[in-house]
């Protein structure tokens, strides 16, 4: 089969959270089942340094709307994988996140970015395209590529099947009316069946609404988009496409994230040797500055700060969690009050508590080998990345029952595939009782280590989820 993935992040070059990560593994994995599986991406200053012989293969013009005429280039990753790279440079090339202008704002121009891209993926699988290469299907992934399979219903002849993975409900990518003209997509098009939402446009329920079928990244998610309390506005609409929606599980990169090769690890270590954790944990603690003791256990944080990642619950109760006795290290970045509450409470607690705001791949991996313990309190999570991490580096996940974490971690009540601690309520009492209980076991060395070698014993691999997502292709295809 031949599959366009079409993508506003792709990691290690480009990545705000888990969609880069997806995008730089779920290729890669389909392509080594044997099917040809191509990347679009935008040509960010990243995509175009690392790859500065990418050539010019393809001019789509009379795109329609105020849409500008771009370049298609093409190069491949070291993996093999080949890239479509999106080049616009009054749109792409920018400094910084791929979304966001120096001051944290929305760039005003994304409905035209991300328009482009869905544009362009849409062209690539129509008979519009002028390269001898057509995909079969064009996997588009939330809203930045959610236009795409509206291109394809209003603007394409003999178009390709589409799917549509959500990897958040609660990015919409909502846009006002006059929109509709400058995006080229037809009057017929602003209606309660089309991209039209409450007055808005919306390039994820016109993706919701226009493709072929539509996944998302955890089975447990699946469900609870359906549900008037969870599903964000959209719940009606993807209850009526309930027979073409399906929840197939995130996997992870096993060979950046393995502890036993991990270069950013100051000491490698795996099942076998999990003894050797502990360096990794006193060097985490003077990297931080906080007191290098192996008998208090280490919490820790990498996250996104923002209200879905439930971190003003932790906050709530940062100052009992130290005195249980703990210590805690957060990295992120995010949401303004939750940045200040951490980093003051950092402040007031040295030794205890170390906080840095931003973001840092390498320390993100240090993190997941130096901690105990992960804190996830998510009021939702479509599926979550580094629950799977921890389980990998032996660092037990505390989670709430949500989404993908619900789905990857089993609690240390079941004696034999426990691997973590998960609350139900998303409150700061549940959370609290939870991170006691995790504690607790960690007295108990002999209970810990079973709980890290069921962790570490967990396949996270891509492997069975691209069988899932080949074998949702073929469907779509018959
Ligand atoms: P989401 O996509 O909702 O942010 P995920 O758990 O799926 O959540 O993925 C988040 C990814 O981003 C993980 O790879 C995580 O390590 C990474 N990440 C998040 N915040 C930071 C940060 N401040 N520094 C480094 N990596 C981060
Ligand atoms: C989103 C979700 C996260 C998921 C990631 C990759 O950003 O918030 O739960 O793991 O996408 O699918």
């Amino acid at each position: 089969m031949k599959v366009l993935f079409a993508t506003s992040e792709m990691a290690p070059w480009v990545k705000t959270g888990g969609l880069g990560d997806v995008s730089g593994a779920l290729p890669a994995a389909l392509r080594s089942i044997g099917h040809d599986v191509r990347v679009l991406v935008p040509a960010y200053p990243a995509l175009l340094q690392a790859f500065p012989g990418a050539t010019e293969i393809a001019r789509p013009h009379w795109l329609g709307g105020l849409l500008p005429t771009p370049s298609l280039r093409q190069a491949l990753t070291p993996d093999g994988t080949p890239l479509l790279l999106l080049d616009y440079g009054h749109y792409y090339d920018r400094p910084g996140n791929p979304y966001l202008g120096p001051e944290g704002r929305d760039w005003l121009d994304n409905h035209l970015r991300f328009g482009l891209l869905s544009r362009v993926a849409a062209w690539l699988g129509s008979e519009a395209s002028t390269l001898n290469w057509m995909p079969d299907i064009i996997h588009c992934n939330d809203w930045q590529t959610g236009m795409a399979p509206a291109y394809l219903a209003y603007r394409a002849e003999r178009p390709a099947k589409s799917l549509l993975t959500v990897h958040n409900l609660a990015f919409q990518g909502l846009f006002d009316h006059a929109s509709l003209f400058e995006l080229g997509l037809p009057d017929a098009a602003w209606s309660m069946h089309g991209v039209e939402y409450h007055g808005y446009l919306s390039f994820l329920k016109a993706g919701l609404q226009h493709a072929t079928a539509i996944s998302t990244v955890s089975p447990t998610y699946a469900r609870e988009i359906q549900t008037d309390a969870e599903g964000m506005g959209l719940a009606g609409l993807l209850r009526h496409r309930a027979s073409d929606l399906t929840g197939i599980l995130n996997g992870i990169d096993t060979r950046d994230w393995d502890p036993l090769r991990d270069r950013h690890l100051p000491r490698h270590y795996g099942p076998r040797r999990i003894d050797d954790k502990a360096i990794n944990k006193a060097r985490l603690q003077e990297e931080v500055g906080l007191e290098v003791r192996a008998d208090l256990p280490l919490l820790a944080v990498v996250s996104r700060l923002t209200e879905q990642k439930g971190l003003d619950l932790f906050l709530a109760i940062a100052q009992k969690t130290i005195d249980l006795p703990a210590q805690i290290v957060v990295l992120g970045s995010g949401a303004h009050a939750l940045e200040h509450g951490w980093s003051a409470f950092a402040h007031r607690h040295p030794g205890r508590c170390a906080v840095r705001i931003g973001f840092d791949e390498g320390f993100a991996h240090r993190i997941e080998a130096g901690a105990d313990i992960f804190v996830m309190p998510s009021r939702f999570e479509p599926c979550g990345l580094n629950q799977m991490y921890s389980l990998r580096y032996g660092t037990p996940p505390v989670v709430r029952a949500t989404g993908g974490l619900a789905d990857t971690v089993i609690d240390a009540a079941d004696e034999r595939h426990g691997n973590g601690f998960v609350f139900g309520p998303p409150t700061a009492e549940a959370l609290l009782d939870a991170l006691r209980r995790a504690v607790a076991a960690f007295r108990d060395p002999v209970l810990w280590r079973k709980l890290q070698k069921h962790g570490m014993a967990r396949d996270s691999s891509w492997a069975e989820s691209a069988g899932h997502y080949i074998a949702l292709y073929k469907k779509l295809l018959d």
